[in-house]
């Protein structure tokens, strides 16, 4: 389910940085391999609250551009990921997601 909808992201991305004039970058982050489902659940987790921080920041800018539809296009696509960090905890046991630092918008523990 989150996988279906990551690529989904990355289509609506793509539509919006094509029709910004850009070219999407093509080269993926390193992937993060364990035989320990909890670590890899963990690594996960970590992906999503750095991801969460990410497009805080890109809203910020899209919306100080005057870019609305882009802001808007991830506002939606923060909703996803923010459920996926909160799918992930329950799948740890983890009660309430780490506080979010009020200035950078970046979880407290994903720098
Ligand atoms: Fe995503
Ligand atoms: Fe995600």
């Amino acid at each position: 389910m989150h996988a279906g909808e990551e690529l989904q992201h990355a289509i609506k991305i793509a539509k919006q940085i094509d029709y910004l004039g850009g070219m999407p970058g093509v080269i993926p982050k390193p992937v993060i391999t364990s035989n320990d489902p909890v670590e890899l659940l963990k690594a996960d987790l970590q992906n999503e609250r750095v991801t969460v921080g990410r497009y805080r920041e890109r809203i910020r800018q899209a919306e100080a551009m005057g870019e609305y539809a882009l802001s808007g296009t991830l506002r939606a696509i923060i909703v996803q990921e923010q459920e996926h960090e909160i799918d992930l905890c329950a799948a740890l046991g983890i009660d309430v997601p780490l506080p979010k630092n009020p200035t950078s918008g970046t979880n407290v523990a994903a720098k």
